[in-house]
C-alpha cells in the first residue's frame, strides 16, 4: 500500500556527530514497510527544498497495544533538508511518501555479512531483526533464516558511529572500522571485511568505491552479494529518471531506476565506473 501523508514527529534525538534518529507517528507506513525499503521526506508549508529526499527504513516501533505505529529514520546532516530536519521538534510534522523500492531479497544462509560505510548502516537494523526472526515487518510472520549476522561498519572517525548498540542488541556481531583509527580497525571497512572469515553472502550499503570493492570481493569469493544504492532522487516513484544506474543486460548495459527497480541490486548486475 502506497501512502502519501503528513505525520507527526514524536522524537528527534542525537545519536552521534551530526546524526539523528527521527521517530514519526506513521502507523500506515509502519504496518507495511519492509527492510531495505525507503520513504521520501519533505518539509510541509515550504518549497525550499522543493524536492523530497530518500531515507531508508531504520526500524519500526510499536505502540502500547503492540501494533506497528512508529517509523524510525536515522539521518546524517549533509545539506538543506537534513539540516532543516535537525531543527525539528516533537509535535512538528513531515510529509512522507512510501513505502518505496524493492527492499532486501529473501535471505537464507548460515552466515550473512553486512557491510556499511558512512551513513550506509541505516537499512541494516531491520534486516538483522528480520533474518534472526526477532521482529516481523510488512505483516509477514517473523522466522529465523540466518544463523549468524556480522555487521562491518566503517566511518571517518569514531564520533560518527551511530546505532552500534542497536545492532548488537538485535543480535549481530559488530566490527567497526575508522579511517583515522579512532575506534576499531584502522582503515577502510572493506579491508576489515577481507580479514574476517568468508561469509556465505554479503549485503552492502555505502559510498560507491566501497560498493565497487565489495562487488569485486564477492566475485573473488564466489558468494552472492546485494548492494543498496544511495543515488540522489527527485520523485522516488519512477517518474523523473533522476536516479538511474547502469546494469548489465544481454546486449550490453541499460539504465535502471534506483527508486523502483532498486535500491537493492545484485552486485553482479551493476556496472561500476572505473
Ligand atoms: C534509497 C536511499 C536511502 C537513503 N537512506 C538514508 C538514510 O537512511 N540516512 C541518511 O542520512 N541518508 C540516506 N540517504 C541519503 C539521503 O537521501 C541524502 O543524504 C539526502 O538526500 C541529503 O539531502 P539534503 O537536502 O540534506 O542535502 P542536499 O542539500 O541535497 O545536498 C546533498 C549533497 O550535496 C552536497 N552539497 C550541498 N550543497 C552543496 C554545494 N553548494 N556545493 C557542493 N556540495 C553541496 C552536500 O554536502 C551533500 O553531500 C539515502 C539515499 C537513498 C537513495
Ligand atoms: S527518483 Fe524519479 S524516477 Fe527515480
Amino acid at each position: 500500500m502506497f501512502i502519501h501523508s503528513q505525520f507527526e514527529i514524536v522524537e528527534n534525538v542525537l545519536l552521534a556527530r551530526d546524526t539523528y534518529r527521527l521517530r514519526l507517528h506513521a502507523p500506515d507506513v509502519a504496518r507495511s514497510i519492509r527492510p531495505g525499503q525507503f520513504v521520501m521526506l519533505r518539509l510541509p508549508g515550504t518549497s525550499d527544498p522543493l524536492l523530497g529526499r530518500p531515507f531508508a527504513l531504520y526500524d519500526v516501533a510499536f505502540d502500547n497495544r503492540q501494533q506497528p505505529a512508529f517509523l524510525d529514520i536515522v539521518y546524517l546532516v549533509v545539506g538543506k533538508l537534513t539540516g532543516a530536519l535537525a531543527a525539528l521538534r516533537p509535535g512538528d510534522s513531515l510529509i512522507v511518501w512510501g513505502p518505496l523500492g524493492n527492499g532486501f531479497p529473501a535471505i537464507a544462509c548460515p552466515h550473512l555479512a553486512l557491510v556499511a560505510g558512512g551513513i550506509g548502516q541505516t537499512p541494516f537494523l531491520a534486516c538483522i531483526k528480520a533474518v534472526l526472526g526477532k521482529q516481523s515487518y510488512g505483516g509477514l510472520q517473523s522466522k529465523q533464516t540466518v544463523d549468524k549476522v556480522t555487521l562491518c561498519y566503517g566511518v571517518r572517525r569514531a564520533e560518527f558511529l551511530a546505532g552500534v548498540d542497536d545492532f548488537r542488541a538485535a543480535g549481530a556481531e559488530v566490527f567497526v572500522a575508522t579511517d583515522d583509527g579512532s575506534a576499531g580497525f584502522h582503515g577502510f571497512v572493506t579491508d576489515l571485511v577481507e580479514q574476517l572469515p568468508r561469509p556465505d553472502r554479503l549485503i552492502g550499503c555505502g559510498p560507491e568505491p566501497m560498493m565497487h570493492r565489495l562487488a569485486l570481493l564477492a566475485k573473488e569469493w564466489a558468494i552472492p552479494c546485494h548492494l543498496s544504492l544511495e543515488s540522489p532522487m527527485a520523485c522516488g516513484a519512477g517518474i523523473c529518471f533522476s536516479c538511474v544506474t547502469k546494469v548489465r543486460t544481454e546486449s550490453g548495459w541499460d539504465f535502471r531506476r534506483v527508486c523502483v527497480d532498486g535500491p537493492v541490486f545484485d552486485a553482479a548486475a551493476l556496472v561500476f565506473e572505473d
